[in-house]
Parts: structure tokens; sequence; C-alpha cells
């Protein structure tokens, strides 16, 4: 049985649509009717008319698109599939400090790597291609509180020049990356131009010539003059640069320890898991209606502002 053939079909007979990230194996970018940044993933989630969302990506990924369409059914293909940076702020956690801290009166904006009960808290989603945009539309005499990614936050404050409080957290992988290890590869490739995400600690972010949404690594990469690129992010990148960008060069930003940092919670959906899962139509996405209501407000504030 060919398993790409399959699922193409599966897609047909169950109404489905097939939405990756850019950090998914290349065999399921392969048979992706859509392969994106959480931005671009979040509209297509949005206007799709397909019955069943087959969401391949991680939890935080495929609970966002159930957010915006409570009727459909979505499916992850593992729902193991986490987030290190979505763990690192509980709903509890920042229910129970935005208690402590009411005389702040936060303007909560949350990135959209967070659970729907931490998004239900917020006042505004943002993703890393449109969080410069959506610091703009918010009122000037706010003092805001920006979850869960401290790294993100803080290149975002340096863009903006509009201080924020940061929670600290961070994305495992993203925090493999080191001075060292990038500023070597910079040696070994004189002529690269360096690509990094905004999750990336800001001694890395100091040598990147382009900190960037993976969407925008795309357009950065077609339209610079450089024929080489060293890209500081999740390996799976590569394969979407190297499939739309052919007579061009993308190294994977080296770690410590390793060639390259691979997210092990993006990894854990495979062909056969997404096969599995149109099959099935399980495992699906469930949340509760109150808690999808409540997250649902802050993520279409977003849709609306980065329109
Ligand atoms: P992008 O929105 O840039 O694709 O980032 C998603 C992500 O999870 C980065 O770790």
């Amino acid at each position: 049985m060919n398993l790409a053939t399959e699922i193409q079909r599966l897609k047909k007979e169950r109404n489905a649509i097939i939405l990756a990230h850019n950090y998914q194996v290349a065999e399921i970018q392969e048979v992706a009717d859509y392969v994106g940044d959480s931005l671009g993933l979040s509209y297509q989630a949005a206007q799709t008319e397909a019955q069943i969302i087959a969401f391949c990506g991680v939890h935080f990924m495929g609970e966002t698109a159930k957010i915006i369409n409570p009727n459909k059914t979505v499916l992850l293909p593992d729902l193991h599939a986490g987030c290190s940076l979505a763990d690192s702020c509980s709903a509890a956690d920042l229910q129970k400090y935005l208690q402590e801290h009411r005389d702040k009166n936060y303007y909560v904006v949350s990135y959209i790597n967070c659970s729907a009960a931490v998004k239900a808290l917020s006042d505004v989603i943002c993703t890393s291609g449109n969080a410069l945009n959506i610091l703009s539309h918010i009122p000037e005499d706010r003092r805001i509180l920006f979850v869960p990614d401290q790294n993100l936050g803080a290149w975002v404050m340096e863009q903006t020049g509009r201080p924020m409080d940061l929670w600290r957290g961070n994305c495992h992988l993203h925090l493999e990356f080191t001075r060292n290890a990038i500023e070597k590869a910079r040696q070994d490739y004189p002529q690269a131009k360096v690509v990094a995400h905004p999750e990336c600690p800001y001694a890395v972010r100091l040598l990147a010539d382009e900190v960037c949404s993976t969407e925008k690594m795309i357009a950065y990469c077609k339209n610079s003059p450089a024929t080489t690129f060293l890209i500081v992010t999740e390996e799976g990148m590569l394969h979407r640069l190297r499939r739309e960008i052919p007579n061009k060069i993308f190294i994977p930003g080296p770690t410590d320890h390793c060639a390259c940092a691979q997210c092990r919670f993006m990894k854990m959906n495979t062909l056969e898991k997404l096969y599995l899962a149109l099959r099935d139509r399980r495992p699906e996405i469930t949340l509760p209606q109150e808690l999808q209501v409540a997250a649902e407000g802050p993520l279409r504030k977003m849709l609306e502002w980065s329109r």
C-alpha cells in the first residue's frame, strides 16, 4: 500500500484538508494541502470549507484550528505532540499571576504557542509573523504582559520600543542554539546569511542578518541576492526552503551537540499516523464549549488585526 496515495484517496472521501506546519517531516509536507507558519495555518483553518481538518503540527496548533472551527472535526495524528513552550505557562499559573497583579490592569498578549485555556485568559493572540503589527493596535496607556515566550517578547520590545512584562517561558529547541555554535558555523560558511527565528536567545539573534517567522524566511531567502543561508530554527524548515528555492543552498543551524535541531514533538507525526487518523477519524481534538468560546475572542481579534 502506498501511504501517500491512500491519504489522498481518504482525504477526498472524507472531505478533509491537510494542514502542516513548516517543521513537519518531509513526507507530510509533500501530501499537505497547505504548509506554512502558525499565522498562515490559522487563516487556512479559518477559511476552509472541508469538514475534517487533519492538522499536522503540535497540540496547540490543532487546538487553535478547533477554536476557530468548533463544528468541524480536527484530527491530530499524534495527540502526544505537545510543546515545551506552551507547557511553560499553565493557565492556573497565569490566572494566579494576574490576580496577584490586579493593580497593573494588564493587557495580556499571548503568543499562539499556548494552550486554549491560556488563550481564554488573554486579550489578544499573536504569532511571530504578526507580533509587531498586533502590538501597534494596543492602547498606549495599557501595560502589557507578554506570555509565554521570553525571547520572542524581548525581540518584540527591541523592534517596537514598547516595554512589556515578560513571562519566563522558552522553546526548548530554540534554546539549543548558542552564540558559540552559530559563530563557528559562520566561520565555516563565511558567505552565508544567518536567518534566525525570534524564539532564539538574544546572543544568537545578535548574530543574525534576519530575524523572522518561518514563513518570512521563505520570502527573505527568495528575495535576497545571497545564495547560501544558515537557517537557525527547527530543521523541518529546510525541506520547504529547498523545495521552493532549489537554486540556493540552505544549511541547518547547528547546536553545541548536533548538526541541526529537531523538535521531537513536531516529529511525532508520521505519514502512517496521518493515514490512520484519516482512516479512523481519530485522534480528535475536543474542547469544552465554554473554553472554546472564551478562547475564540482573542484569536479572532488577532485574525482581524493582522488582516
Ligand atoms: P512560526 O509561526 O514562525 O512558524 O513559529 C512557530 C513555532 O512554533 C516556532 O517554534
